[in-house]
């Protein structure tokens, strides 16, 4: 069911409950990636522009109901207040007299931002208590968090039940191109699959498995499927357990249509850890001792010219150990084709992001994605909780 947005009512003069997903990296007391900050500015810029004022809400990690001085919003506050060129007022909690006196005294422009709103012990309960009193004195709610959408709390789903909800910008573009990867694909759809765990990404591949014309799978998830192959993984991380699920996906596969491609050659090293040596070798070469850390160069190869092909790339997860070279090949040769290719590319997932970041090629990315397991959940057919609560468009 559609939703209803910013743009479909006037905001002017309103004082608006805005929840940002602002759960960014930090080191050193400074924000290290403020991709997520950036992605909220255009709601930000387009309710203050019409006389709105704002009361911003976030958590950043999971302090899990305790005051975590760590994890204050302040570095955020700080960021956010220099790439909007205003001042942000941040405040130290998160509800209260402080805060209510604070809002009273909003006039049309100002920007609050209140403290992480983990620190309450009601947020991830979705208490009703905590939902009415972050509610209490604003017009209406905005929700721009997608990266949160999928979680049930006070500040995603709760406070709707106290004033409307609307999206903002960044929610809908993210529901609009999330659901053009599932309803209406660039054809042919090719499917990307990486990073560690095929446990987190069983209902995703099934997904894909029934709309792509391809499945690429790399990453530590590949050597599950490879073990399900039967093929004796050495000391490799894979997933015991879900070598049976595993084994009934390809199944699937050849039943579904969707070509799915496993790495043919694998780098094997005997120690993860930077610039250790390395050896390349088919899957069923892999000796006693040796773990699979990327794809190799041939795998790489065959990976590339299927993303050449493509209409549409959806990408979530490396297909190596990335943060560890040499082990950061694989990923970055299929990066580069993305890149290079012509095809509508949607990317998903932080550690992707931070390895295209890093290559200085998130640019020539159509759409990232600001999700993580919100992504994925979307991609399974899920509902979000935080999408769910918003206004529908029939409804108005
Ligand atoms: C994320 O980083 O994926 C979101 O901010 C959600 O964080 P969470 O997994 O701690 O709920």
């Amino acid at each position: 069911m559609p939703k209803m947005s910013i743009q479909d009512i006037d905001v002017t003069g309103k004082k608006i409950l805005l929840r940002v997903d602002f759960n960014v990296p930090l080191t050193g007391g400074e924000v290290q990636d403020d991709t997520r900050i950036r992605a909220a500015l255009l709601t930000i810029r387009y309710l203050l522009e019409r006389g709105a004022s704002l009361i911003l809400v976030s958590h950043l990690g999971r302090p899990k109901g305790q005051v975590k001085p760590g994890l204050r919003l302040d570095p955020v506050a700080r960021r956010l207040a220099e790439l909007l060129g205003r001042p942000v007022r941040k405040l130290d909690a998160v509800v209260g007299p402080g805060v209510e006196a604070a809002i009273s005294e909003l006039t049309p422009g100002d920007i609050i931002l209140l403290e992480n709103v983990r620190f309450e012990k009601g947020e991830e309960k979705n208490d009703p208590e905590l939902a009415r009193l972050l509610a209490k004195q604003a017009d209406i709610f905005v929700n721009d968090a997608f990266g949160t959408a999928h979680r049930a709390h006070a500040s995603t789903a709760g406070v709707a039940g106290y004033i409307p909800a609307y999206a903002g910008l960044l929610m809908n573009k993210e529901i609009e191109v999330l659901s053009r990867c599932l309803e209406n694909p660039g054809r042919p759809l090719l499917v990307i699959l990486g990073g560690a765990k095929v446990s987190d990404k069983i209902n995703v591949v099934r997904r894909f498995l029934a709309l792509a014309d391809t499945l690429l799978i790399g990453g530590g998830m590949a050597n599950t499927f490879l073990a399900a192959q039967g093929y004796a993984m050495g000391d490799s991380f894979y997933e015991q357990d879900r070598v049976d699920e595993a084994a009934r996906l390809l199944e699937e596969s050849r039943q579904s249509g969707c070509q799915v491609m496993l790495p043919e050659d694998l780098a094997v090293t005997l120690e993860l850890k930077e610039n250790s040596p390395f050896d390349i070798v088919a899957p069923d070469a892999i000796r006693e001792g040796w773990k699979a850390v990327d794809i190799g160069p041939e795998t790489a190869r065959r990976f590339s010219a299927a993303v050449a092909q493509a209409g549409m790339v959806i990408w979530n997860g490396p297909l190596g150990v990335f943060e560890t070279p040499p082990f950061h090949r694989g990923t970055e040769a299929v990066a580069r084709a993305i890149a290079a290719s012509s095809a509508y590319s949607v990317v998903g997932g932080g550690d992707v992001v931070a390895a295209l970041e890093q290559l200085g090629l998130a640019k020539e990315i159509s759409f990232i994605s600001t999700g993580g397991g919100a992504t994925l959940e979307f991609w399974e057919g899920k509902e979000l909780p935080g999408i769910a609560a918003l206004k529908d468009k029939e409804s108005q």
